[in-house]
């Protein structure tokens, strides 16, 4: 253990935010375990961190990330978990309007307690497999996310590969 600390071209902090059960810890876990069952989430006490290293595009990343609860909406989520956060995954659930109504609510907090200037926010639209329960669109989300700067993608806990690209786009991005 002495003398063998791996170097890494990139390091990020990466963040999931958002209203409670919108899918934060399916979309966190499936990543660290593909076999991660989604129907048996459970809400988040606290936080959960993961850390992951891969190779990208011939580069060495090392990822910390942070998984908070939505329980008590934006008081839950503290300034210190938001020191050093270079990424976020704000999350909200396509078959909940309320939960898009809430975006504007979280990017304030990520506002006001990021401390990385050039914090990289993405909005996730998840749970978009329940085709018949979708009450927001592709295309407000998109506009959502345009009207605040941000990239919009969707996503589905189910769709590893979907997963994938989120976490793909962000590291690109950082990158
Ligand atoms: P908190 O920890 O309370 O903030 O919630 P969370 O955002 O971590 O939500 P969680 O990942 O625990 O998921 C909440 C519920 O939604 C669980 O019952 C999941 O099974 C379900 N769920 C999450 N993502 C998806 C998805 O993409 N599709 C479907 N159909 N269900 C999902
Ligand atoms: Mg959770």
């Amino acid at each position: 253990k002495v003398g063998r600390q791996p170097s890494y071209d990139y390091r990020f902090k990466v963040l999931f935010i958002g209203d409670r059960g919108v899918g934060k810890s399916c979309l966190f876990q499936r990543f660290q375990n593909p076999f991660y069952n989604v129907l048996m989430s459970t809400m988040t006490i606290g936080l959960d961190i993961d850390n992951e290293s891969f190779k990208y595009d011939s580069k060495f990343v090392h990822l910390e990330v942070i998984d908070t609860a939505g329980q008590e909406q934006f008081f839950s989520v503290q300034a210190m978990y938001f020191r050093g956060i270079h990424g976020i995954f704000l999350v909200c659930d396509v078959t909940n309007r309320e939960t898009f109504h809430h975006i504007p609510r979280w990017l304030e907090l990520a506002h006001l307690h990021c401390t990385e200037s050039n914090a990289l926010i993405i909005l996730i639209g998840n749970k978009i497999d329940q085709v018949e329960k979708r009450q927001v669109s592709y295309d407000e989300g998109q506009a959502l996310a345009k009207c605040h700067g941000l990239s919009y993608m969707e996503a589905s806990a189910l769709d590893a590969e979907r997963i994938e690209d989120m976490y793909r786009n962000m590291i690109q991005l950082l990158t």
